[in-house]
């Protein structure tokens, strides 16, 4: 599933793309596409702060109060997860729900099992396999020419590491994702990924905070398009531990989930 050096890959180059396919992603695509084009009123039903943990719900582009994402990132968002019953989420993702997120997910928990063991990070597996669950962030990006502004250092997305242990784009990744990576000199640089049918994963900040920096959270962005036209929709699922659950943090003494996301949060 994966190959015995993935973790060294990992920890070497920050990122890691994986011997596994990407998954078919018709389903949700289909699912947010239609939440997407229904009338805002609509989709204030599900606003973030209607659910209340970590990022679930829909965020906006102009919307002041979202935690997923910058007021100027250009960019609308639907996060559902394993943290709320089925039902709690609209209409056009139920079919999804009950469908291909449950394969996704085993997916998704079989790498990242692996890519756990392999680390050997004391403890961690067993964190994991206790505490973590899984959200799915739908992304869409608006065509360029909607907007008569960027988003902060002239993005489309603004930098930012995730609040993950390890973010995982199970349907593969199209160009302008951006990370920031060591350069030849050893400074870090912008660099873009190349778009993959593999499934890519890197580690976000509960890795770092965990491994008390050993291993860092992935800084990334997505760059402004060249296609001022296009629209854009990408997936990505975050591994966070579940609501109310307690646990011993390396350096840190015991944390509860909100704690963490409270630590995560004054990141920015
Ligand atoms: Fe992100």
């Amino acid at each position: 599933m994966t190959d015995r050096h993935s973790a060294d890959h990992l920890k070497s180059r920050g990122y890691l793309v994986t011997s596994f396919a990407a998954l078919d992603c018709s389903e949700p695509l289909a699912a947010f596409q239609s939440f997407i084009h229904r009338d805002r009123d609509y989709q204030r039903r599900f606003l973030q702060k209607r659910y209340g943990y970590a990022y679930d719900g829909f965020s906006f582009y102009g919307q002041t109060d979202s935690s997923h994402q910058a007021e100027d990132d250009l960019i609308s968002t639907f996060v559902l997860s394993e943290f709320y019953p089925v039902d709690r989420y609209p209409a056009e993702f139920q079919g999804f729900l009950k469908g291909s997120w449950k394969e996704v997910v085993k997916t998704v928990r079989s790498l990242e099992t692996a890519l756990l063991a392999q680390l050997d990070v004391p403890g961690l597996l067993d964190f994991y396999r206790r505490n973590a669950g899984h959200m799915v962030s739908s992304n869409y990006y608006p065509p360029l020419q909607q907007f008569t502004s960027t988003a902060a250092g002239n993005t489309r997305l603004s930098a930012h590491p995730d609040a993950s242990l390890f973010t995982v784009f199970p349907f593969g990744v199209d160009e302008e994702l951006e990370l920031q990576l060591a350069g030849e000199n050893g400074v870090l640089e912008w660099q873009s990924v190349d778009a993959t049918d593999r499934i890519l994963v890197y580690p976000g900040y509960l890795m770092e905070m965990w491994t008390q920096g050993a291993i860092k959270a992935m800084n990334h962005r997505v760059r402004l398009s060249d296609n001022r036209a296009a629209e854009r929709f990408t997936f990505s699922l975050f591994s966070l531990p579940f609501p109310q659950r307690a646990f011993e943090m390396p350096g840190r003494g015991s944390m509860t989930s909100e704690a963490y996301f409270e630590a995560y949060g004054a990141l920015f």
